[in-house]
């Protein structure tokens, strides 16, 4: 069998790091493994106008900002195809048909759209597009017949919803459809990255990111202003390491070979963490060497995005491209289940059709 992935974002702003390590990361490692026979990545632009429809210029500006972010992580348009959601109607008449083979009771057992109601104050007038995007986020995923699904922790229950329409519909119509396989980061400190703040998650809605397109001198402010461990008042007391988000950083984003560069008493993180635990080393060294961690690796990342934001013209052709591939391959998905559905009147012998 062939091995596909597809993923996608919303592209309500800009990525930021907790992206980066929760995903995009991932799926660079994995488009330059070699060991996948086409990769999708796609601008959920469909999906996002579903708690958008008031601001359609929202989503539009931001799919450069997405498409020029994914550019600028490695996402490389030779090896994986790029491309806008709503330029792909296909995906639009399969959410349709699945949407018979769920029930309204299970959309709202979906503990990612029940906390997303919430949050968005939704609960009395919830658009019934927004509720379907489980569906049809289940449409993006078979249409390409993906084998796996790189995304972030919060997405799991989309993707158990997914499979559990792969079955519903190979059940009913005969097997048609590919069952899915989420790829999470294996390192937990990437699962869900706090933001500065030291709030559960990075969200644009909380104010507390650090973006990828962020200039170096805002990401150092950002840093130098996050939250520690709120009981380390002076250097020699000890300090906690667990839940703190400087460390939680530095677990998602250090390396070894940056404590020769940066910080040579130590060898690794575990003895820099050791010695936070005992006490006696400062939090503004702890960010000090945070800023010089992360300025290393969003540097490259920053200079590749200015790179791209000269050359817009191609980052549309490289869309546009994307899109027709990624079209054509929907479309012969689709074609797939209205034959097993039976509802491809006009394509052979359907002689049944008016027998009585
Ligand atoms: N729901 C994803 C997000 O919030 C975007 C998305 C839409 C997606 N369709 C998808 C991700 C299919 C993976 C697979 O960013």
């Amino acid at each position: 069998m062939k091995q596909v992935i597809l993923t996608g974002d919303r592209p309500t702003g800009r990525l930021h790091v907790g992206h980066y390590v929760g995903s995009l990361k991932e799926r660079v490692k994995l488009q330059n493994s070699g060991d996948y026979d086409e990769v999708y990545i796609m601008i959920a632009d469909a999906q996002a106008l579903t708690d958008n429809a008031e601001h359609p210029e929202k989503v539009r500006q931001n799919i450069i900002q997405v498409a020029l972010d994914y550019l600028a992580c490695g996402i490389d348009p030779a090896k994986s195809t790029i491309f806008i959601q709503s330029m792909v109607p296909e995906l639009t008449e399969l959410t349709f048909y699945y949407m018979n083979l769920v029930t309204v009771a299970r959309v709202q057992r979906n503990p990612t759209v029940k906390a997303e109601i919430q949050m968005r104050n939704f609960e009395a007038s919830i658009p019934v597009g927004f509720f379907c995007y489980p569906i049809s986020q289940a449409a993006d995923i078979t249409a390409f017949r993906a084998t796996h699904v790189p995304v972030g922790e919060d997405q799991m229950p989309m993707i158990e919803q997914c499979k559990e329409i792969v079955h519903k519909f190979n059940t009913v119509y005969g097997e048609t459809l590919t069952d899915p396989k989420i790829v999470l980061p294996s390192n937990k400190a990437c699962l869900r990255l706090p933001g500065i703040d030291g709030k559960a998650k990075m969200s644009k809605s909380l104010g507390n990111c650090i973006y990828l397109s962020d200039e170096e001198a805002d990401v150092k402010k950002k840093i130098m202003s996050m939250f520690t461990d709120p009981n380390h008042l002076r250097v020699q007391d000890p300090g906690r390491v667990e839940g703190n988000p400087v460390f939680i950083y530095l677990e998602a984003f250090c390396k070894d070979e940056y404590f020769p560069e940066f910080l040579p008493e130590y060898q690794n993180l575990e003895e820099l963490e050791d010695h936070y635990r005992r006490g006696g080393l400062g939090d503004v060294k702890v960010k000090k060497f945070l800023n010089n961690v992360m300025q290393a690796e969003l540097g490259p990342i920053r200079a590749r995005r200015k790179e791209w934001e000269q050359r817009i013209p191609d980052v549309m052709d490289i869309l546009k491209e994307g899109s027709r591939v990624a079209e054509a391959k929907a479309a012969q998905t689709l074609n797939d289940v209205k034959a097993s559905m039976r509802i491809n009147y006009f394509d052979s012998d359907q002689s049944d059709m008016y027998q009585k």
